[in-house]
Order: structure tokens, then C-alpha cells, then sequence
């Protein structure tokens, strides 16, 4: 873990380089966008991490080429959450993790703007710079703040489906946010900010740091059907476990 969190601080200087600059901008879908920065963090990361761990497989966004599931990963997202960082709004990430037989091991999500370090090892708990975190202990879905993000896909394809549950959340919850960061949406419900985080059509890497880190701060994460979540499955639900059923109902219904 030592070694994963230097590699992390040194990729973190060269997005806090980045974060003011203007950045040279290429579209991978519409909205889906990918800059410098990115590349050069994951190109970075995977040359210090590939002999630190020469067992696993390295998959990382910007040069992953399918849905890949090897026994023993490393998933990595440069910058989860380029839209923000490409408009200088401070909720972005490295976020990296370990996968081992379909199970979480190790996670790291490390947001260089704010100096936040978020980091878990399977039956060692998860911690924000060195401080445990835990999951909330609100228990109604009426009382608990709740995070989502929304698929590059939805300006092409509209997407009902995710309004109309954006809806019912709306009128059952204290509110939504959207910041932008999956990975951090689960690192802030990790450590009791938000109660719940539901998004759906994310990719590995998105999800693969913060999975550890919620279950290790004592929280919940399923599919849809609140069955074992997938690393490649197509929904990801983390939550503090209370209102996990809940959730899962007025997200179905
Ligand atoms: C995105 C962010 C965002 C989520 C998107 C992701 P990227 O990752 O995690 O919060 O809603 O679906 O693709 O593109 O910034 O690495
Ligand atoms: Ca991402
Ligand atoms: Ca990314």
C-alpha cells in the first residue's frame, strides 16, 4: 500500500500541474471527453505499478481495448472525472483497484485538487489521510443525502429509464447530488457524506478503487437486484446498508 500511495502522489502532481492550465481537449463520444493529463497519468501509473505487482493484469481506461476480467487486475481511471477537471471544478480523482477472483481487495482514490487520500485493504478498514472512515448511520430514506451520475450515452439516447428514477429519488429523499466523480461519490459515501450512490453503465475502472473502500467503512454494495456487484456488471449500488433495500425498491418500482 505504501508503494501504490507514493506512485499516487506523484501522478497527483501531474493533474495539479494540469488543473488551471488549458488542456487539449479530444472528444471520445459527444460529451465523453480525454485530455493530456489523462494519458500522461496512466502512462505514468502503469510504469510504476507493472513491476511493483507483475502478477496482475494493468487495465487502464485510456488503453483498455475490451471488457476484460483476469483473475488477478489492477484497474486504473488517470482522472476520474475529466469533465471537471477539464472546467477546473476540484471533484477529481486517480482512482485505482485491485481485484482478485472477482473480489475488491485493495483500493486507492486520491483526489491531488483537495488533498484527499482515500484508501482501503480487504479486512484492514478504510481511511481518509490516515484517519478511518465509516459509513453513515442514517436509517430512512427520507433523512439520507444521495449521489448519482448519469451515462455519456443519455444525449444520444435519452434514457427514461434513469429520469424517471431520478424522480422518484427526488420526492423520497433529503436530495441528489451529481458531482461527477464515481469514484468519489463512493469514497463520500465511504466516509458517511452521502448515504447512498447509485449509478448505472459505469466501467470498471470507475467503480474499482471505491468498491474497497465503502465495504471496508462498513457499507453495502450490490447490482440491481442486490446480488453480488459485478466489477463489469452494468448498475452499481453502494450505500450504508440501512436503507440499501430501500433504495433499491424506489430506484425498481
Ligand atoms: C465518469 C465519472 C462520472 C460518471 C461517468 C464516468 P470519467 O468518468 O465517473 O461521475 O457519471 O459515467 O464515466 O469519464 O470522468 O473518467
Ligand atoms: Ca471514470
Ligand atoms: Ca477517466
Amino acid at each position: 500500500m505504501e508503494a501504490l500511495i507514493k506512485a499516487a502522489l506523484e501522478a497527483g502532481e501531474i493533474i495539479k500541474d494540469g488543473f488551471k492550465k488549458n488542456k487539449e481537449v479530444k472528444y471520445k463520444g459527444s460529451i465523453d471527453l480525454v485530455t493530456e493529463y489523462d494519458v500522461a497519468v496512466e502512462n505514468f501509473l502503469k510504469k510504476k505499478l507493472a513491476p511493483l505487482f507483475p502478477s496482475h493484469t494493468i487495465i487502464g481506461e485510456e488503453s483498455a481495448t475490451g471488457k476484460e476480467e483476469p483473475e488477478k487486475a489492477i484497474y486504473i481511471d488517470p482522472i476520474d472525472g475529466t469533465t471537471n477537471f477539464v472546467h477546473a471544478f476540484p471533484f477529481t480523482a486517480i482512482s485505482i483497484g485491485f481485484y482478485e477472483n472477482g473480489e475488491a481487495v485493495r483500493g486507492l482514490v486520491y483526489n491531488p485538487v483537495l488533498d484527499e487520500m482515500f484508501c482501503a485493504e480487504k479486512g484492514a478498514g478504510a481511511f481518509l489521510n490516515n484517519e478511518r472512515i465509516k459509513v453513515s448511520e442514517t436509517s430512512e430514506t427520507k433523512k439520507s443525502l444521495i449521489a448519482t451520475g448519469f451515462p455519456y450515452s443519455i444525449v444520444e439516447r435519452k434514457c427514461p429509464d434513469v429520469l424517471s428514477m431520478l424522480g422518484r429519488v427526488l420526492s423520497g429523499t433529503r436530495g441528489i447530488r451529481r458531482a461527477g466523480s464515481a469514484a468519489l461519490d463512493l469514497c463520500y459515501t465511504a466516509k458517511g457524506t452521502f448515504d447512498c450512490y447509485y449509478e448505472f453503465n459505469l466501467k470498471p475502472w470507475d467503480v474499482a478503487g471505491g468498491i474497497c473502500i465503502v465495504q471496508e467503512a462498513g457499507g453495502k454494495v450490490t447490482a440491481l437486484n442486490g446480488g453480488k456487484h459485478r466489477i463489469t456488471g452494468d448498475f452499481i449500488m453502494a450505500s450504508n446498508g440501512l436503507i440499501h433495500e430501500d433504495m433499491l425498491e424506489m430506484i425498481k418500482c
